[in-house]
């Protein structure tokens, strides 16, 4: 009678194992498959200069920070940065500055100033960038009055573009539509939605004031024209003062993985739990962002700064100065299980001070082109002093 019983036991445990097999296990391994790297990948920096340099020789332009790429509705490259009219500070008056190429990054229009605060003590702060496919827009979000210092009102400013990023709309004020509490957008890149849920779907996400900090997303279905709040993930202790240890999900990149799911890679503004990373997954296309999805990426080691990050066939790439505590040491790695692991391999793009960083590809698809792109802050004494752009062949050394 035991034993019978145990047999029993056993053969429905054997059920349940091959059921297992069978529902989640083969699938995953179906769909790893699918998306896994069409070669092994064995990057290789290909080209590198800078695009812009800081020191009042471009326009008379004190500082050139916050760069931001991407690809364009026609297939080319456009890049943005700010140009601190004054100063290296955040705050002070800015434009946002933007060069193009047409030939796949080896040559680029001469700077032009597509966005002036004028003489704002507190003004614009970059920002996000969103293409979408379907309409061939181009969107820039960035804000204004983001420190409130000598100013009291937080403004978010869109401007567009519909001739490939060449001229831009006079900007629109979405304080109007979404409130005025502040909100700093990226830096880095918006995405469109390419699968279910919310196909089309536009999502900027970005970041609160350091007391009210935490990521939050824009979103917009109707490719632009309106804007909402999605979701949110909130720092703790949430609006007030905030020390070492904190928990202040900050600056932040997304990206869409084929099933769907949007990954939210962030700034770590505290080093809640570690010197890296903090990652967000959202299934519902940034309605929500929900705690029980957030993971603490120690395999991406971080200073506190705002990293580039990007899904091209199979793969997902990351760059940050991969170094714990200082900004230096930028570094691109890659992962072929979606961020879950990166490989050992990593290539060292500059060993001097570097920091912020943006990543694009002219095709999601491999087999198009074998091409990432990156931009970042470069220096040999400071990251201010430049901002560089690198080619990289995703199997140049094969
Ligand atoms: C933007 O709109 C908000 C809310 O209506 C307003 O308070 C703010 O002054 C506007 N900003 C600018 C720059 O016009
Ligand atoms: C984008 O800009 C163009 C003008 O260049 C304008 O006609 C169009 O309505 C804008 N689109 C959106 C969604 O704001
Ligand atoms: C630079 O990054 C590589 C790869 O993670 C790491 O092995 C190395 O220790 C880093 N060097 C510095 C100075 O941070
Ligand atoms: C948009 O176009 C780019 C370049 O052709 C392509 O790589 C990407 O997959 C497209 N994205 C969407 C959301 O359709």
């Amino acid at each position: 009678m035991e034993k019978q019983h145990h047999e029993a036991v056993v053969s429905r445990n054997w059920k349940c194992v091959i059921r297992v097999w069978l529902v989640l296990v083969l699938p995953a391994l179906f769909s790893l498959g699918r998306s896994a790297p069409y070669k092994q990948v064995a990057p290789i920096v290909t080209m590198e200069q800078l695009l812009w340099v800081s020191g009042r020789v471009i326009g008379e332009v004190d500082t050139f920070r916050i760069p931001i790429i991407t690809y364009t509705p026609r297939g080319h490259l456009i890049a943005f940065s700010e140009a601190r009219k004054h100063s290296a500070s955040d705050l002070g008056a800015k434009f946002i500055a933007s060069r193009r190429s047409q030939d796949g990054g080896y040559t680029w229009t001469p700077t032009s100033f597509i966005v002036d605060d004028g003489s704002a003590d507190d003004g614009l702060n970059l920002g996000s960038v969103v293409v979408d496919n379907e309409t061939g827009g181009i969107f820039i979000v960035y804000t204004l009055c983001a420190h409130y210092i000598r100013c009291s009102v937080s403004s978010l400013m869109i401007t567009n573009s519909s001739d490939d990023g060449l001229t831009w709309s006079p900007p629109r004020n979405l304080s109007h539509e979404i409130g005025t509490k502040m909100f700093a957008p990226g830096p880095g890149y918006g995405i469109q939605k390419m699968y279910a849920p919310n196909k089309g779907r536009l999502i900027v996400c970005g970041h609160g004031t350091l007391d009210e900090d935490g990521v939050f997303c824009l979103l917009s279905d109707d490719h632009g024209s309106n804007w909402r709040k999605g979701g949110s993930l909130q720092g703790l202790p949430f609006n007030q003062k905030k020390r070492l240890g904190d928990f202040s999900p900050d600056e932040c990149q997304p990206y869409e993985l084929p099933d769907g799911t949007v990954v939210v890679n962030a700034r770590n503004q505290y080093f809640y739990h570690c010197h890296c990373r903090i990652v967000v997954y959202s299934t519902d296309g940034c309605d929500s962002l929900p705690l029980e999805n957030v993971r603490f990426d120690e395999g991406l080691p971080d200073p506190a700064v705002a990293a580039g990050a990007l899904y091209k066939g199979g793969v997902v790439y990351f760059t940050n100065p991969a170094n714990l505590n200082h900004r230096v040491n930028l570094t691109l790695r890659w992962s072929l299980n979606s961020g879950i692991s990166w490989e050992q391999e990593s290539i060292q793009i500059w060993p001097g001070p570097s920091g912020y960083s943006s990543l694009t590809t002219l095709s999601n698809n491999v087999e198009d082109n074998e091409n990432i792109f990156v931009v970042y802050e470069k220096g040999r004494e400071d990251i201010t002093e430049s901002i560089a752009l690198v080619k990289i062949n995703l199997y140049g050394l094969l």
